[in-house]
């Protein structure tokens, strides 16, 4: 193991010794190839460069508690991947391609899966590019495969379920309806990511996207999908133009099993001034707490019209939650949900 600051990790990019890439060409992928060179070559006209033909996938590898390294739901990465290469119209590798050039990429960087003992994991970023040159506004032919990874800790450091505040930007949209949100490419990220850095410089962790149509309608933060506690409920919202989150679903799965009501509905904002808890959710972190929102006309308003308070650390039934994802994802309980693949490294 190599001998990192594990515990000063955020999550930011740590150089790793070697990418894994598969290229897709006259009808087929090419064997992966593992290099230790990350600069790849693209010719200038690569339609990834002009059209955004790009989407990524996200995923943890963890040291259990065992000293087994476990991806988790690594196949619902690779069906997502699948389904925005879909909607680019992008050659996309087959679920069982995905994972093998994943699981070669912990494989090939064992050495910077964190200690156990630690919050860090080793963070993998599937991405998939049009690659051939082009210049007429077309979906690429050609398409590249690459498979990143990266140890990181949380947003918090070493810490977890650290409280942040959140700005609902109604004057700012993430995806429009029947539009792309619901895919992870690259140009959501890319519409986000001037009202984020608004959001950022006035002081706040997340940025609350509402729905672009009546922007009366929680969707979802800029790289986190939402949820709240109200009482014994879980609400998220249902919505078209929101991310499937893997550990969205997970949390739903967990907190039936925990015997609360989960409930997947059109959320307005006002219903923030009724429920217990908030909380993003996602990879990089499982939950975030979110112990303020406020609401404003303009991300660039100084004040906020309304102003909503939760409680000011992470609530019981938000951490009982988190605590079986981590439970399940490091091996200390029992994967009843068979989520967990093991790398044999
Ligand atoms: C916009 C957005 N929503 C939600 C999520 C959470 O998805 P997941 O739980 O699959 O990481 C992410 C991160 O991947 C994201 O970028």
């Amino acid at each position: 193991m190599k001998n990192l600051e594990w515990g000063k990790m955020s999550f930011s990019y740590t150089k790793t010794d070697y990418i894994v890439y598969s290229t897709f060409k006259d009808g087929a992928w090419s064997a992966p190839v593992i290099s230790s060179d990350f600069n790849i070559a693209l010719s200038a006209y690569a339609g990834v460069l002009h059209y955004g033909s790009s989407c990524f996938e996200g995923m943890k590898a963890f040291r259990g508690v065992d000293g087994k390294v476990r991806l988790f739901r690594p196949e619902e990465n690779a069906k997502r991947m699948i389904r925005s290469a879909k909607f680019l119209d992008l050659a996309a590798p087959s679920i069982e391609q995905f994972v093998q050039m994943c699981v070669m990429a912990v494989e090939k960087n064992a050495e910077y899966i964190p200690p156990y003992e630690t919050t860090a994991s080793l963070y993998l970023r599937p991405l998939l590019i049009g690659s051939n040159p082009q210049l007429g506004i077309r979906s690429s032919a050609e398409s590249t495969f690459i498979v990143m990874a990266s140890p990181v800790g949380t947003y918090s450091g070493d810490k977890i379920l650290v409280p942040g505040t959140a700005v609902i930007a109604r004057n700012h949209d993430r995806a429009a309806p029947n539009g792309s949100g619901s895919y992870k490419i690259g140009a959501n990220y890319a519409q986000s990511l001037h009202p984020y850095n608004l959001a950022h410089r006035q002081g706040y962790r997340e940025l609350l996207f509402t729905d672009a149509l009546t922007h009366k309608y929680i969707e979802e933060f800029g790289s986190s999908n939402f949820f709240a506690i109200k009482g014994n409920t879980y609400i998220t919202p249902d919505s078209d133009s929101v991310l499937p989150s893997i550990t969205n679903a997970s949390l739903r799965t967990v907190a039936k099993d925990l015997g609360m009501n989960v409930e997947m509905r059109h959320i307005p904002v006002t219903e923030l001034a009724e429920v217990d808890e908030v909380n993003s959710c996602g990879t990089a972190v499982v939950i975030t707490p979110i112990c303020r929102i406020d609401d404003k006309v303009r991300l660039e308003d100084e004040n906020p019209c309304h102003v909503y308070n939760f409680t000011q650390e992470c609530g019981v039934k938000s951490r009982a939650l988190y605590d079986q994802i981590i439970g399940i994802q490091k091996g200390t309980l029992e994967d009843r949900f068979g989520w967990v693949m093991f790398v044999d490294c």
